[in-house]
């Protein structure tokens, strides 16, 4: 694992930018998978920016969302399609042939699921997958308790992930109570991983995800497995780490 810690929100994202843009520059054709949530806002800015300004040429690129909620259809303004087209796809050149979401109002969720597993296959598996996490340590909507090997699939959302999301519905009652999400060893399976945190709030979830023991109990965790995981955080998520992290993700020396 790299862990960089940055000055702030806006240099851990222009950071992590950069290494996407690395990526994609020596293979335009890769597969990104994508994250929603407030964290990869600023990295997503920044990519439309590097767009506009330096060409960077989304053209070949195959997107795969980790995650949708149930029962919300793309139009509604907080489900996860809803959200990647404001803040990514309709102002970046991809080919939208080339983008996966979860479909949330599938008929036949598990039907969905086994596609959406196959489909990343066919596409050549997912070369660097953008990861936030949650403030109980869930990554996408893998909550604590997760199978660390699970697939995609519907999960519930716990009472504190529903707590989180309350603030963008007009009521509690309308907060999904399921989601459709990759599984944590869907996750694992990326060539690449690239996790995201800012804010004191994600301190004690960064904590229990970099220096803590392998859990369940945080699903994030499981990237102390992964052969190539970056850990892009701001000085405020990173506050309650002790380990010295001053990597440079061009360094490549992995911990
Ligand atoms: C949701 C998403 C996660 C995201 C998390 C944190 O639960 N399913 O993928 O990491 O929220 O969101 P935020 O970045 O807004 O803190």
């Amino acid at each position: 694992m790299l862990v960089i810690v940055k000055e702030n929100y806006d240099a851990m994202s222009k950071e992590a930018a950069r290494l996407v843009a690395d990526r994609l520059r020596k293979k335009p054709n890769m597969v990104l998978g994508l994250a929603t949530g407030s964290t990869p806002l600023g990295l997503y800015k920044e990519l439309i920016r590097m767009q506009r300004d330096e060409g960077l040429d989304f053209s070949k690129v195959t997107t795969f969302n980790l995650d949708e909620y149930v029962g919300l259809p793309p139009s509604h303004d907080q489900s996860y399609h809803y959200f990647m087209h404001e803040n990514l796809f309709k102002e970046i050149n991809l080919d939208v042939r080339h983008i996966h979401v979860p479909q949330g109002m599938s008929k036949d969720v598990d039907v969905f699921c086994e596609w959406y597993e196959k489909r990343i296959v066919e596409c050549g598996g997912i070369d660097l997958q953008v990861l936030g996490i949650g403030g109980n340590g869930h990554i996408a909507f893998n909550e604590p308790g997760s199978s660390l090997g699970s697939r995609t699939r519907i999960k519930t959302l716990t009472g504190t992930t529903r707590m989180d999301n309350a603030r963008f519905f007009k009521t509690g009652e309308e907060v999904p109570r399921y989601a459709i999400t990759m599984g944590v060893g869907t996750i694992m399976d990326a060539k690449e991983l690239l996790l995201l945190a800012n804010k004191t709030g994600k301190a004690d979830a960064v904590k229990a995800a970099v220096e803590g023991p392998l859990t369940a109990m945080c699903p994030a965790s499981i990237i102390q497995m992964h052969a190539k995981a970056f850990v892009f955080v701001d000085r405020d998520a990173a506050s309650k780490l002790t380990g010295n992290y001053n990597d440079s993700w061009e360094s490549k020396i992995f911990q």
